[in-house]
């Protein structure tokens, strides 16, 4: 057998397993029950050499306003203008990397994929995901939020 006979195979062969199982996740069979994954999602990395500002005059006013910029996610956790006042983590969940979002009402950020938790400085609180959130550096001047890693 010649390599890209081979390949293709493979190629075909791919694509009907994946197919299988999207439908058998998707289909009508589904409980709603989310996947626990099978692993074969790799996350992306998260980012790095990451900058870029936020005017705290007219963004992050309110507890648990968040911006994603430059695939980080900050928030404001707290009122004040202090550097404790806010986190910043990777938006990408280190299970599969689907966007995390903020809940001001738990405190802690969530996966909506397969609903991981993370708390503020990114540390796992449930799972699947077993990788922490990487974080990322805050500083403020005057009213402008800097974040940087
Ligand atoms: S992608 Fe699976 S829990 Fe986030």
């Amino acid at each position: 057998m010649k390599r890209d006979e081979f390949l293709s195979q493979l190629g075909i062969s791919f694509v009907a397993v994946c197919a299988g199982s999207c439908l058998a996740a998707c289909g009508k069979g589904d409980t709603g029950t989310p996947s626990t994954g099978g692993g074969t999602v790799t996350p992306p990395k998260p980012p790095t050499n990451v900058g870029f500002t936020v005017d705290l005059n007219t963004e992050l006013r309110n507890v648990g306003d968040s911006k994603v910029s430059n695939g980080v996610i900050v928030v404001r956790t707290a009122a004040g203008n202090s550097v404790s006042s806010f986190t910043a983590v990777q938006v990408a969940c280190t299970h599969e990397g689907s966007s995390i979002g903020y809940s001001a009402n738990q405190g802690k950020f969530v996966c909506p994929n397969h609903g991981s938790e993370f708390s503020n400085s990114g540390s796992v609180i449930t799972g699947p995901a077993t990788a922490s959130l990487k974080t990322y550096a805050i500083a403020i001047s005057g009213t402008t939020l800097s974040v940087s890693g």
